[in-house]
């Protein structure tokens, strides 16, 4: 970064945001294989937030990668700068006053750690959404993992590119034991309660 670059405080800043949308900026970061049911749980959540009056917004893996992140693959690299800039891009939304929920593989702990302390205490809420790779493999939703398989998909998450799982997320959804609609209400119960 430039050494000519001055930050520029806001005259209207995150408290008046906050309390005009009566709920606080938070991020919800949630990890787990291909297929795990990131997405799904997502929508669900949004979708029972909004029935509640509260702005939700969900930042997507596969819907950022067709836009900001269109240029990065999956190489080890590119994940990590995928991830850094969605942190950038929640911290905004954070500061926006939104509940931001944020559905990416991000499948390596300590990208993950500094993801987290890249924001307030409490911002930031890690969900691990847990699916074995036997069952996320037998559900194939995109059918990628029959191609990561045949080897025309190379570092796939699970196949031939690692997935650390969290130790000590704050909310584990386990997707292969629960219903969408029980899981969603525990991510926002534990919101709620927080
Ligand atoms: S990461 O690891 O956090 O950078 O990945 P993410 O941005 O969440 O993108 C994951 C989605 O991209 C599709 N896809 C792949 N995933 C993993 N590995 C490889 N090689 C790959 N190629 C394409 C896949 O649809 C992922 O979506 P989800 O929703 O996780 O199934």
């Amino acid at each position: 970064m430039s050494k000519n670059i001055v930050w520029s405080e806001s005259i209207i800043g995150r408290k008046e945001r906050e309390s005009m949308l009566g709920q606080n900026g938070v991020v919800i970061w949630m990890t787990g294989l291909s297929g795990s049911g990131k997405s799904t749980i997502a929508k669900k959540v949004q979708e029972k937030l909004h029935e509640k009056n509260k702005l939700a917004y969900i930042l997507d893996g596969d819907n950022i990668r067709h836009g900001l992140n269109k240029d990065l693959g999956f190489s080890k690299e590119d994940r990590i700068e995928n991830l850094r800039r969605i942190t950038e891009v929640g911290k905004l939304f954070v500061d926006l006053g939104v509940i931001t929920i944020v559905s990416f593989i991000s499948p390596y702990r300590q990208d993950r750690e500094v993801i987290r302390n890249s924001f307030l205490p409490g911002e930031f809420i890690e969900v691990y959404v847990k699916c074995s790779l036997e069952e996320c493999e037998k559900r194939d939703v995109k059918g990628l993992y029959k191609k990561a398989r045949d080897g025309v998909i190379k570092n796939f998450t699970g196949i031939d590119s690692e997935y650390e799982a969290p130790i000590d997320a704050e909310v584990v959804l386990d997707t292969e034991n629960k219903s969408v609609n029980e899981l969603s209400d525990k991510l926002i119960d534990f919101i709620t309660n927080s």
